[in-house]
Parts: structure tokens; sequence; C-alpha cells
């Protein structure tokens, strides 16, 4: 049988696909206690985990280096990338959205609006549908501080516990779209390995079914 190689993102989705993994029978005692290493192989040898940054997983799963991924939707609707999207893990629940400050509001003027973000297509995509003309501001972490030193009129950004809007007295200004964890497949892999891979949805999808 084909060791299946899965990429998982590393931080906060982390614990939740151990726990996931583990509850389905695949033993990550390599994974738990990781030191500097970076490939983790279960006991049986039937797959093996990288730990890598999201990005990282649907380049990796888009060229086929690893077969599986486990990432947030926040990734893939930003990067766009060729893959097959195969579980709603729901799990790591959050929202894009548009914050400012509460003036922003009444923001009456007939200028181009500055956005800041780490999401620039998520971003541009959502006020060019709206018909909106804004000027996109790419920022790299903390895009909260952005409308606060005058960078930008408002963000587009992930919202978990709306904590961090909180302690800057940023406000949520609309939606954009829900967003959670997504397991997906390479496209050749899917085809090669299809009864493997359709086992491990199966069991993965049954987990979810009954633990959301
Ligand atoms: C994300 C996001 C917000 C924060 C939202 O940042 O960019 O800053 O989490 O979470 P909250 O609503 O629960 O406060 P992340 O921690 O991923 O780091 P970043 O600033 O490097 O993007």
């Amino acid at each position: 049988m084909k060791s299946l190689r899965i990429a998982l993102t590393k931080g906060r989705l982390e614990n939740y696909a151990i726990t996931m993994f583990e509850s389905i029978g695949i033993d990550c005692t390599e994974l738990k206690d990781k030191g500097r290493k970076l490939i983790f192989k279960d006991r049986g040898n039937n797959i093996e985990f990288v730990l890598v940054k999201s990005t990282d997983v649907l380049t990796y799963v888009e060229h086929g280096a690893a077969d599986i991924g486990i990432v947030g939707k926040d990734t893939l609707l930003e990067q766009g990338k060729t893959f097959y999207e195969v579980v709603d893990l729901k799990v790591g629940k959050c929202s894009f959205s548009v914050a400012a400050l509460p003036e922003y509001r009444n923001y009456e003027g007939f200028n181009r609006k500055k956005i800041a973000t780490k999401y620039p297509n998520v971003a541009g995509n959502y006020f060019r549908n709206k018909g909106e003309d804004v000027e996109i501001i790419k920022i790299e972490g903390s895009v909260e501080l952005s409308p606060i030193l005058g960078l930008s009129d408002a963000i587009v950004d992930i919202v978990e516990t709306g904590e961090t809007l909180r302690q800057n007295g940023l406000i949520i200004i609309e939606k954009i779209c829900d967003i959670s964890a997504r397991m997906i497949v390479n496209r050749a892999s899917m085809k090669i390995y299809k009864d493997q891979i359709g086992k491990l949805i199966e069991k993965v999808q049954n987990y979810v079914d009954e633990n959301q």
C-alpha cells in the first residue's frame, strides 16, 4: 500500500488535525513529539505527515508533492489553485470581514478608499463585485494597526472571536463570508489512489458528522 503524504497547516489547525487523525485510528505519536523534525510517520507507515505554512500546503498539494492537505478556506480563497476540496472539517471557524474605526460609517468623501489586507485577492474580488473601486494595500500581519495609523480607511481580515478588533477600537462594517478548515486532495492522487483516499475521506467525513 502506498504511504499517503498529508500536509498539515502549522499553528491553529494543527492540534485539531492531530485529534481528528488519532480519532480515526491514525497514530500521531511522532507528530505530537515533533522536536525540529519536518516529516512524521505513523506506526504502520501508511501515512506521512508534513507540517508547513498554509500557503505551502496548497503548493505541495497542487504539485502532487503531498497527496492531501488540511488548510483554511481563507487560504484556498486567496490562492485559487487547483485541487479537489473534499471535506469541510467545520473547525477553525471564523469569517472574512471588512472592519474599520467607527467613524468609517460616516465617511462621505469621494476619494478612493484604501483597504489594507493580507488577502488582496479576496478583498479585491469583494469590492469589485460591489462595484466599488478601492486601492488595496498588502500588509503581512497585524493588519488592525493600519487604520489606526492612517495607512488605510478599512481592513479586510479574518475575525475569529473579534477580540483583536475590540481591543484596538475597530468594528465590523460588513461580513464577507464564513471560513473553516478544509481537506483537499491532489487531482492525480485522487485518481491513482482512489480506494485508499476514498476510505480516508469517508472516515474523516464520518468524524466531522459525529463531532460537529
Ligand atoms: C488573525 C487575524 C486577526 C486575528 C483575529 O491573525 O489576522 O488579527 O487572528 O482573531 P480574533 O478575532 O479572535 O481576535 P493571526 O493570529 O493569524 O496573525 P497575523 O496577524 O499574523 O495574521
